[in-house]
């Protein structure tokens, strides 16, 4: 070979590694596993699995819009309000590599490059759970309407437990619109059950069960609601070493499933999935929702018929002596909502964002898990926000012909809430 060949070749050379082309299996395989395979992956709720790099080639047209529209991944709160563990949202680079890489032709690459497959967790994305617990048997709520439907499902065991993480795998996801697990000792859930036919009974706005006379503070403010819950998107985020959910023995978890079957309906049989905290546990996770009140202290909002723009505010104050970590934070508007924003201003003025969802899609709602939990000292105010779009302008709302909205659980009601997941700073327990 001839010196001048020999230059124009290392010419080619070094102009190729200079800017190294974007692989399948190298850069794209990983962005996938990382943000797309949780719900891409068989038996889950997206509707194809994006493991294998065949499936990848099917669906890159797809995959090339709905990564640059940023309608996937579904990912809702804006960056810079709020630090979340397990944040699947694209960032710009890896935005940017996928669709270099669809444009360059989408190659494969050299299969050494090729990380470790996902284990095959089954139909449950955390594994198989400690405990599972299912509806004893399938119902079908009724064509037509909203139904709030409460299950008994009996935890039998004498243990004081501890919860880290719930999973819920609907058993209808046409059907079923969310679902809050409510805690019982009392047996009154049982009863109420025994005294309606079917499956269940129906608890329109709340178990209808007492607080029980151990009850924690989470009880009285939030509701009894003792492990969470459930809606469309919600991914399952195991808590923080040392933080758990109180599971008392023998309770009974209500689960109170929301069905929405308007255009027909059809049998569900939903399955809880509990996964135990594996080490000590120190604190308990309570839950305390911020709602609108009015003068009363009654929760109260309106939002009027034809409104495009129309804000709602919340605020709390942290009672004294009860300074306390936020955990995590569920965000919950129905089909009205616009925007939701969080923020706590401390005594000091010192503002720290908790959340913001500027695109607000019901479909698409989750529990955020902070990275590093968020100080609450005694007299900080939470601020919430709520802003809805009650016109004929939006797609989404269910009410023709338009009507002023109040709060309420219906589909075609409002809320203006979140659930703090928090911890307080003065318990330890033994
Ligand atoms: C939290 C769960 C979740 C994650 C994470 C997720 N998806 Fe999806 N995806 C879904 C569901 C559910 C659907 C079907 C319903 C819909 O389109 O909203 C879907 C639909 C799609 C579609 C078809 C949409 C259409 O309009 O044809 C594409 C393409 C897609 N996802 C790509 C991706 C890519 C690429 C990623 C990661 C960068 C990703 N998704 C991450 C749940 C998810």
């Amino acid at each position: 070979m001839t010196n001048r060949l020999w230059i124009l070749l290392i010419c080619v050379l070094t102009a190729g590694s200079a800017k190294a082309e974007v692989t399948f299996a190298r850069e794209v395989s990983r962005i996938l596993q990382a943000k797309c395979a949780q719900c891409h992956r068989p038996n889950d709720i997206a509707p194809f699995a994006l493991n294998a790099f065949e499936a990848v080639l099917d669906w890159k047209d797809d995959i090339r819009r709905v990564v640059s529209e940023r309608t996937m991944p579904p990912w809702k709160p804006v960056d810079g309000h709020g630090e979340f563990r397990g944040n699947f949202g694209l960032t710009e680079q890896e935005r940017n590599q996928i669709i270099e890489w669809i444009d360059a032709g989408a190659p494969f690459g050299d299969e050494a490059d090729l990380p470790e497959p996902l284990p095959d967790t089954g139909e449950w994305v955390l594994g198989e759970p400690d405990l599972v617990l299912e509806m004893p048997e399938a119902y079908t709520p009724p064509r037509g309407q909203d139904m709030y439907r409460c299950f008994v499902l009996p935890t039998d065991s004498d243990l004081n437990r501890f919860v880290s993480a719930v999973d819920i795998l609907p058993g209808n996801r046409r059907y079923v619109h969310h679902v809050i697990l409510y805690l019982d000792s009392s047996g009154v859930a049982e009863k109420l059950d025994a005294d309606e036919e079917g499956p269940g009974y129906t608890c329109f706005g709340g178990p209808r069960t007492p607080v029980a006379a151990d009850a924690s503070l989470s009880a009285l403010l939030g509701n009894g609601i003792g492990l969470g819950g459930w809606a469309p998107g919600t991914r399952p985020t195991p808590l923080p070493d040392g933080v758990g959910m109180h599971l008392p023995p023998k309770a009974r978890i209500v689960m109170q499933v929301h069905y929405y079957a308007r255009g027909g309906t059809g049998p569900d049989q939903t399955k809880v999935g509990l996964y135990f905290s594996k080490g000590k546990v120190e604190k308990r996770l309570m839950f305390i929702p911020i709602v609108p009140l009015d003068s009363l202290g009654r929760v109260s909002m309106r939002i009027p018929a034809g409104a495009d723009n129309h804000e709602i505010k919340a605020e709390f104050l942290v009672p004294p002596l009860l300074d306390a970590h936020l955990v995590n934070i569920f965000p919950h508007m129905h089909l009205l909502g616009k925007e939701i924003k969080s923020e706590v201003v401390r005594l000091n003025g010192r503002v720290t964002p908790l959340v913001y969802i500027d695109k607000w899609d019901f479909n698409w709602q989750g529990a955020y898990s902070y990275k590093e939990q968020i100080p609450l000292p005694a007299f900080s105010r939470i601020r919430l926000s709520c802003t809805y779009d009650n016109s004929e302008n939006n797609p989404r709302n269910p009410s023709n012909p338009l009507k002023t909205v109040t709060w309420g659980e219906g589909t075609e009601d409002e809320m203006c809430l979140v659930f703090l997941g928090l911890t307080f700073d003065r318990e330890r327990l033994q």
